[in-house]
Order: structure tokens, then sequence, then C-alpha cells
């Protein structure tokens, strides 16, 4: 599932495959994928896009 401005949602438990080949093991029933690309645990959502974002200056 996607969400409007959030994560994107997939069934867990399931491994990821990084660009560098690093594989991640999720437990989770949900796993929340970042797409805003601000979180701090990329590619794992952390609620920062939550945060705030400065003014667009276009
Ligand atoms: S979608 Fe949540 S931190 Fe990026």
């Amino acid at each position: 599932m996607l969400t409007d401005d959030g994560p994107a949602l997939i069934d867990g438990p399931v491994d990821l495959v990084t660009a560098d080949g690093t594989i991640l093991h999720c437990d989770r029933f949900v796993v929340a994928l970042c797409l805003c690309r601000r979180s701090g645990s990329y590619p794992l959502c952390d609620t920062s896009h939550r945060r705030r974002r400065p003014p667009r200056s276009d």
C-alpha cells in the first residue's frame, strides 16, 4: 500500500536487498519503506516524513 505523504507499507517478514547488495531482514508483519528519502534508517521509514519540509525556493 502506498501512502500519500509517507512510506510504502508492505507485508512482512521480508528480505530487502539494497543497492549495494546488503540484505536487510525485517521480521515485522508490516514493513514501512521510506519514499521521501529523509529517513535516517533508509530504506526503512523512521517517521522523518512527518517533519515539516522547508518551503521550496522556486
Ligand atoms: S517515508 Fe517515512 S521517513 Fe521517509
